[in-house]
């Protein structure tokens, strides 16, 4: 196991725990479990038996006060009612401010129950237990959590760092080939705007790590959550910048996700969002034909199916994008690329340019 200590506030340090099978969480990291008068694990209602059998190993032992609450599968966990119903379950149960709860799923799962956990009380400590490819590098890291509104993604939210966040990769035994090529399009990000060194590792284990082997699917979430972590450390707020490049390929792939009324995996999403974004790199001047042409291949690799469910509407592809709270007020925002590793922010694309755009993200 890799332990780790992030300071993201004078005030606040995360502690993050990265592996496979780590034994005992509770007891390594006792202070916070024994400090808690309760705990609630959140997840979600179609998880495999095998992951609620993993997840309730993150009770400490003879503890009493523990209790369960299961939101709907995938996005439908995502809204206000379910994190109103999460609330009203911890404050029937008599759930006070030195409460814990432990959001051990997808990023679905890990945005709602953070989102919870920073309103109940006006902020209980809360844990992430990532559980799927994706949520281990990027969803269940970073202290971001939302709810969808008005059919669009994440449009209300908190920043709200869990306490804890445990990344162990023997949840993802039970994931399925989707969800770990879905996982893969976040990873092609990283690799993507990230240093020379994580994008070596990343495409080195890329092809492995979706096919499931365990010992690259590992090596993938201990680089691409310490980058991460580190990111979120600087600008915890997102406000300087530094963080804002992990919105690569997220502005378009927001829209598509809406624009598939969630039946669209988060990470093809970004990944036909990246495509997006690297086709308006190269229309711009920005980027180069040869390095397109190197990060469109990282994409080729991951093979992704049909966008079957997404509605070829520009109209609302266009007003999806421009509604995108990334936006801050221009008429759109995008990270573009410059090269590999060198991300950086460009508003106001134009629609004949977002046109060609989401036709190469539906390709
Ligand atoms: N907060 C952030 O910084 C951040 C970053 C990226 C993405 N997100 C959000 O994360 C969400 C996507 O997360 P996701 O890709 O994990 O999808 P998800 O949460 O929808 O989960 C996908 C499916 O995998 C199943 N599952 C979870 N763990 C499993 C396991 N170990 N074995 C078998 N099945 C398992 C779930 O039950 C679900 O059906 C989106 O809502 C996205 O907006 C948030």
């Amino acid at each position: 196991m890799k332990s780790f200590n992030f300071k993201v506030s004078t005030s606040r340090t995360v502690k993050a725990a990265l592996g496979r099978d780590m034994d005992n969480i509770p007891a390594q990291f006792q202070a916070l479990f024994s400090g808690a008068d309760k705990i609630c694990l959140v997840t979600g209602s179609d998880a495999p038996p095998s992951l609620r059998a993993r997840a309730l190993r993150l009770f400490p032992e003879g503890r009493t006060s523990q209790f369960y609450f299961w939101l709907p599968p995938s996005e439908k966990a995502k809204t206000l009612e379910e994190a109103g119903r999460l609330c009203a379950f911890l404050f029937d149960h008599g759930f006070s401010r030195n409460s814990l709860i432990v959001a051990a799923g997808g990023g679905a799962v890990t945005d709602l129950a953070g989102f919870a956990a920073s309103i109940y009380m006006r902020g209980v400590n809360w844990v992430s237990v990532p559980t799927t490819f994706l949520g281990q590098i990027d969803a269940g890291l970073g202290g971001k959590t939302a709810v969808n509104l008005g059919g669009a993604k994440n449009i209300a939210g908190t920043f709200h760092q869990p306490a804890l966040a445990v990344c162990d990769t023997a949840f993802l035994d039970s994931l399925p080939h989707a969800e770990l090529r879905s996982g893969a399009g976040e990873l092609v990000k990283y690799a993507m705007i990230g240093p020379a060194a994580l994008r070596a590792t990343l495409l080195k284990h890329l092809p492995k790590a979706v096919s499931g082997d365990k010992t690259a699917l590992t090596a993938c979430v201990s680089a691409c959550a310490e980058y991460k972590l580190k990111l979120v450390a600087k600008d915890e707020r997102d406000e300087t910048g530094l963080r804002e490049v992990l919105n690569f390929g997220h502005t378009a792939g927001h829209a598509l996700e809406a624009l598939a009324g969630g039946r669209l995996p988060h990470g093809e999403a970004v990944a036909r969002g990246i495509r997006a974004a690297l086709v308006i790199s190269r229309e711009t001047r920005c980027l180069d034909a040869a390095n397109f042409k190197k990060l469109y291949a990282m994409l080729d690799s991951l093979r992704l199916p049909p966008a079957r469910h997404v509605r070829r509407d520009l109209a609302r592809f266009t007003a999806l994008v421009s509604k995108d709270k990334k936006a801050r007020g221009a008429g759109n925002r995008f990270i573009l690329l410059e090269g590999p590793g060198r991300p950086f922010p460009a508003e106001n694309i134009k629609p004949a340019l977002l046109k060609k755009a989401f036709a190469e993200a539906l390709k």
